[in-house]
């Protein structure tokens, strides 16, 4: 069994408290884009893990081995080709975690839940259950799906910097007020990238802060002619979207220093 799991960005981050539990309530659109890891399954005597990452840990730190064991399934031997930098803000172990719940759950005929067992294992693995663009509050996993933005041309920026999602909920100085489904809903009918000011990342403050760089490069993406472009997530990918391929195309030939890859909304 061979299967894609998509990376997310997120068309806007509102921290909107912090929670008793230690946790923050957030207010985000979460969005899949075409980037993305592969992994393989296959039926053997011993649950497994490689990577083809020499980085990324293979033993129970690894959201892949947390996901199968949670779901109590028979042993299985996987593999994982990473493409999603880890630490940038794209939510990649997240979605290899819930890829992984999705597949085992469908080769044994697994019927239990999977959102709970998903939130278990982050904060973002219950939106990769259900992909496209999603409207999310709480930690990120009470979700309205929205009309799928699909097609829209990307250019991710993946600066060598791997920000923490810990430390970066531990740098905040502010919260913003929600501003509710209902309003996200309206500016994608009407056309969500002539919305960029009410399309904020209460993480860029702070990170921008520590990394100056990532500023810049969210500035040099507009001069580029992105119509909208931000911090995914805790960072550090700093992403612009295009009004057509073209635009993006013209402006990956500006960014020569920095790791930049084209993508689009799926
Ligand atoms: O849920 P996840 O393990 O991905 O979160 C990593 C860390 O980020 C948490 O331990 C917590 O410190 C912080 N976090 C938070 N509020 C959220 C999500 C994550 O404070 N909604």
């Amino acid at each position: 069994m061979l299967v894609r799991a998509y990376a997310k960005i997120n068309w806007s981050l509102r921290i909107t408290g912090k929670r008793a539990d230690g946790y923050h309530d957030l207010e985000t659109l979460f969005q899949t884009i075409s980037l993305h890891d592969s992994l393989t399954f296959a039926e053997s005597d011993r649950l497994s893990l490689t990577c083809d990452e020499p980085f990324i840990p293979v033993d129970d730190r690894n959201l892949v081995l947390r996901a199968a064991r949670a779901l109590n399934a028979p042993p299985v031997a996987i593999t994982l080709r990473k493409e999603i930098p880890s630490g940038g803000g794209l939510g990649g172990g997240s979605s290899d975690a819930a890829a992984t719940l999705v597949t085992l759950s469908a080769m044994f005929g697994i019927s239990k839940p999977l959102d709970e067992v998903a939130l278990s294992l982050g904060s973002d693995v219950p939106f990769f259950l259900v992909g496209g663009t999603a409207y999310a509050t709480g930690r990120g996993e009470i979700l309205t799906p929205m009309q799928r933005l699909t097609g829209i041309p990307l250019l991710l920026l993946m600066p060598p910097e791997r920000v923490s999602t810990a430390r970066a909920f531990g740098m905040l100085r502010h919260y913003s007020p929600p501003l509710g489904s209902d309003c996200y809903r309206a500016m994608i009918d009407d056309d969500l990238l002539s919305h960029v000011a009410e399309l904020v990342n209460d993480f860029e403050e702070p990170i921008f802060n520590a990394l100056p760089g990532l500023r810049a490069l969210k500035t040099r993406l507009y001069k580029a002619g992105a119509a909208w472009a931000a911090m995914s997530g805790s960072g550090s990918t700093i992403v612009g979207a295009f009004r057509t391929t073209a635009k993006r195309d013209a402006a990956r030939e500006r960014f020569g220093g920095v790791r930049a890859v084209a993508a689009e909304t799926v």
